[in-house]
């Protein structure tokens, strides 16, 4: 789960670099050089918008840890993730309490969280050497003292039907383990492949968005050799733009499916071992009793050693679930409260490379200007070149243009950049090129020199560059927003609130019954084992006594 959240986050991180090289070639998209000279025209400078810079942890693995010692303290203005659920005992700081809060990049956070798992673990490692010495113990007795047998043997009623009693309730229990863990594991493989999914779905979803932005500068690709009001810089700066885009594109949806494919790997290969666990585990508990019934005592001198051994892997998966759990619950505790506190630094933006609303305000506020600026400049063009009959003489303005006016372009914002409704006469971005060709004359001459020929107001060439910059603007007015919120984070604040609502508690609820299968299974095998051990002998005494 921490890892679909990390392989967005990477995504989201190449685009946001990708957002600076966008913003800074748009922006001198604006500044377009005439090579006309145009009437009253002034060029138009537009700071380049500029990003603030944001450390951002490209490609690195989230589950990397740190070299450091000691836990650095958090900083004054930085919100602490999850700060109760991670008040955990740390290990590798003397068991003090971590107060670090959810910081997948903090070795102490690992520590403390591990050791959640500690018991189990230690349980695991007592029953491994205790049980190995008590079979030891006992398989060196029956060698040495197979005289002395008669002295201690003594068969026990009681303990023949308390220990079959208690093989069948404990087998029952094993059993009963099996089909929790088998419903648990289901529902979480489940649960993480439905999280995993809705990440990927959310990475198409913006693949699609900048594949979409990097058509729109596409159709500015068209600008003829002529220029008018783009010069041949600008031209190659919106080919590399688009370049940018599409390999961007290209790599966030690669990063998406290589990711999703190593996690969903990750967890078919767990629900296997976990399926392979609650298999085997079943068979040895209903075998055990079959054989310890049955007397048959060498049977079960085998099913004591692979019980001693499956035991152990048992309590180990089960700590690892442990972990697990909790490192679920405090990820979506995290993220929960990552989205609620926008303006505060966590150890969450240090994975994603977010810069602050205000940063992404500004820049939303630049794009918009941009795209009103180009908008001012094709429509320059249309009312003081185009619009207008020269006298043949005036030759960079005058190309023999008649006939009736063009409408001008819809600019989309007001002055003070708030929306801004068209006016009756003009033309918006999607029927602006469809509108203008009924004005395109046929021309003749040079490159750069055309004549009309047939009535019109504009030439071919020119024709070319109006629609293109009017496709650069509207890609600007379109995808800006999509492309500040990617900046801003709002689409993974989006994403993270979806999870911690619709994913998070399937996850928590059944990563606890694994873990709860598991240790029912363990326990009640283990317990197993003995009864089978005291019940064969006790078998083996009556047939013998009796
Ligand atoms: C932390 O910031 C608060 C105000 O936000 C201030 O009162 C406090 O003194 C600061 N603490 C430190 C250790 O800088
Ligand atoms: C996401 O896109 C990839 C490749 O384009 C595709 O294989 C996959 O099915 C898509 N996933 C979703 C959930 O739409
Ligand atoms: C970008 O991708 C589109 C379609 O995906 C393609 O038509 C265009 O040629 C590509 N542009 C560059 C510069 O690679
Ligand atoms: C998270 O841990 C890393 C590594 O110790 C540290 O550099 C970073 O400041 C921590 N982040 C927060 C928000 O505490
Ligand atoms: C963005 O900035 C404008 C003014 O520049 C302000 O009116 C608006 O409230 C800001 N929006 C946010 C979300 O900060
Ligand atoms: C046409 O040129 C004049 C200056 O000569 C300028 O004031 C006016 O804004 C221009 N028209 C448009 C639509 O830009
Ligand atoms: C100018 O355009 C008119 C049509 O509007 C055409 O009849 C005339 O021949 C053109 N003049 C030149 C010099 O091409």
């Amino acid at each position: 789960m921490a890892l679909a959240a990390a392989a967005s986050s990477v995504g989201v991180a190449s685009v946001a670099l990708l957002l600076l090289l966008i913003a800074n070639a748009s922006a001198s998209d604006a500044s377009l050089e005439g090579r006309r000279a145009l009437p009253g025209r002034e060029t138009i400078h537009l700071e380049p918008i500029v990003f603030a810079e944001r450390k951002a942890i490209v490609g690195s693995s989230p589950w990397r840890r740190s070299a450091e010692e000691t836990p650095p303290p958090p900083a004054n203005n930085s919100l602490v993730l999850a700060a109760g659920r991670t008040h955990r005992s740390d290990p590798s700081a003397k068991l003090t309490m971590y107060g670090g809060g959810w910081n997948i990049s903090e070795t102490h956070y690992w520590a403390s969280v591990g050791y959640t798992g500690f018991p189990l673990f230690l349980l695991a490692v007592v029953w491994f050497v205790g049980f190995g010495a008590v079979m030891l113990v006992i398989s060196c007795c029956w060698c040495c003292c197979c005289f002395c047998r008669d002295r201690t043997d003594r068969y026990s009623p009681t303990s023949f039907k308390t220990s079959l009693i208690l093989l069948v309730i404990l087998t029952i229990a094993t059993i009963v383990g099996c089909l929790v863990l088998n419903a648990g594991q289901q529902a979480f493989h489940a649960s993480t492949i439905n999280t995993v999914d809705y990440v990927v779905g959310q990475g198409n979803l913006t693949v699609d968005n900048l594949r979409n932005f990097a058509g729109s500068l596409a159709a500015a690709k068209n600008i003829g050799v002529e220029q008018i009001f783009l010069p041949v810089d600008v031209q190659r700066k919106i080919d590399a733009v688009e370049e940018k885009l599409n390999s961007s594109a290209n790599e966030f949806s690669t990063r998406i499916v290589h990711n999703s494919d190593k996690i969903k790997n990750v967890v078919d290969k767990m629900q296997y071992y976990l399926m392979a666990v609650g298999v085997i585990m079943f068979g040895l508990a209903v075998l055990g009793l079959m054989f310890s019934v049955l007397g048959l005592q060498f049977l079960v001198s085998l099913l004591v050693i692979a019980g001693w051994v499956l035991v152990t892997v048992t309590l180990m998966m089960a700590g690892v679930f442990v972990l697990l759990h909790n490192v679920v619950g405090d990820t979506c505790v995290a993220m929960d409260e990552w989205v609620t506190h926008p303006q505060d630094h966590t150890a969450l933006d240090d994975i994603l490379p977010c810069v602050d609303v205000a940063t992404a305000n500004e820049s939303m506020h630049r794009s918009e200007e941009v795209t009103a600026q180009l908008v001012a400049l094709v429509n320059n063009v249309i009312v003081n070149i185009s619009n207008r009959d020269f006298p043949p003489g005036l030759e960079p303005l005058y190309f023999n243009q008649s006939g009736p006016r063009m409408p001008v372009l819809c600019n989309p914002f007001k002055p003070d950049m708030s929306q801004r409704q068209c006016a009756p006469g003009e033309v918006d971005f999607s029927t602006a090129s469809g509108e203008w060709k009924k004005f395109q004359c046929q021309a003749t001459g040079p490159a750069g020199k055309e004549l009309c020929t047939t009535a019109g107001r504009v030439t071919p060439a020119a024709y070319n560059q109006m629609t293109a910059a009017a496709s650069i603007s509207r890609g600007l007015y379109e995808y800006g927003p999509f492309l500040m919120q990617l900046q801003d984070c709002t689409f993974v604040r989006e994403t993270f609130s979806s999870i911690s609502v619709n994913n998070c508690p399937g996850l928590r609820h059944y990563s606890r019954i694994v873990y709860d299968g598991l240790v029912v299974m363990s326990g009640s095998v283990m317990l197993s084992i003995v009864c089978w051990m005291v019940h064969t002998r006790q078998r083996r005494r009556r047939a013998r006594s009796g």
